[in-house]
């Protein structure tokens, strides 16, 4: 006898996303970047906001034939008059808006609390909180009207940091604690009509850069993996040869996007991270030869 699921025709030749219309901050580059090239070859049309305009003219680029479907806008997400702006231009190029990626971010390149002084965490923190913070707030206001109209969802980029410590110092992690809180208060005050969930990514090679008031904007997170890997040195989590590369991310941004394939999932939180909630203590296991 035929299960349910099996009675019904799957439907893979479909793209995921197909007909969608997406919203990322911070797509200029790394993870951003790397979904919204993806959510192109699932089928949607794509508004991308990041302040980097040439990084942005190269995105247009890469897209190449699906150019056409993408709408590069420069803004800051510290902005509510750039955000709405972006909001107000994905809506009257592709006429809605499915979808809404707050991704735009900085990191703090591990400065632990005995390496600040008060001013410089004082500075850190106004900095790390207006654009990780602030700016997925300032997203979700301006994009929810929208987002309500087409019964669309939210996918934010989180991070390890959002659960574990150790993925930087005290003000990225509490920024990315915050984001949490995002995702759960947003949860429960857009449903039913608007899913909210998140990814939290483990490391992986991008342009991340620091704060501007520590002299770290022009650091990027690629530069410790390329010294990681030179000195041999691997990921401490189970899946230790797991990926670093952006585009290894994005089917989770895809899998939640869906409302075919997710949508009955709201307030989740997807760990994406080689395991870091099982490392135990610093070592990966191993595993066993069989
Ligand atoms: N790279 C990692 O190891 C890692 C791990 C976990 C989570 N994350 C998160 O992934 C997200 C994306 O970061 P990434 O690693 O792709 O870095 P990235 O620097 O490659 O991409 C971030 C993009 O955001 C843009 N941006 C930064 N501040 C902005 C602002 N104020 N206004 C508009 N645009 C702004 C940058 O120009 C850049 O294009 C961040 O939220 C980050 O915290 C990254």
């Amino acid at each position: 006898m035929a299960t349910p699921a099996q009675s019904t025709a799957p439907e893979t030749a479909a793209r995921w996303l197909d007909g969608d219309v997406a919203l990322i901050t911070g797509g200029a580059n790394g993870l951003g970047r790397a979904i919204a090239l993806r959510y192109l070859a699932e089928g949607a049309r794509v508004a991308v906001l990041d302040r980097d305009a040439e990084q942005l003219a190269a995105l247009v680029d890469a897209a190449g034939a699906h150019a056409n479907r993408v709408l590069a806008v420069t803004g800051d997400v510290r902005s509510t008059k750039d955000l709405h702006a972006a909001v107000a231009g994905a809506v009257e190029r592709f006429g809605k808006l499915d979808i809404l990626v707050p991704n735009a971010g900085i990191w703090d390149y591990h400065r632990s609390l005995t390496r600040l002084t008060g001013e410089e965490l004082a500075e850190a923190f106004d900095e790390v909180f207006a654009v990780n913070v602030k700016g997925y707030l300032l997203a979700v206001e301006a994009a929810w009207r929208e987002l309500v109209a087409t019964r669309g969802s939210i996918i934010m980029t989180l991070s390890n940091s959002s659960f574990h410590t150790n993925g930087g110092g005290p003000v990225y992690t509490a920024s990315k604690h915050a984001c949490l809180g995002l995702v759960r208060e947003f949860a429960y005050e857009l449903a039913p009509k608007v899913r909210v969930n998140g990814v939290a990514c483990g490391g992986m090679r991008t342009q991340l850069r620091g704060p501007e008031s520590l002299g770290l904007d022009e650091r990027r997170i690629e530069a410790s993996f390329a010294r990681a890997e030179a000195a041999g040195e691997r990921p401490h989590v189970p899946l230790y040869d797991a990926s670093v590369e952006p585009e290894d991310f994005t089917g989770t941004y895809v899998l939640l996007a869906s409302r075919r394939n997710s949508g009955n999932i709201t307030g989740a939180v997807v760990p994406v991270d080689g395991g870091i909630a099982v490392r135990g203590f610093r070592t990966a296991a191993g595993g066993a030869d069989l």
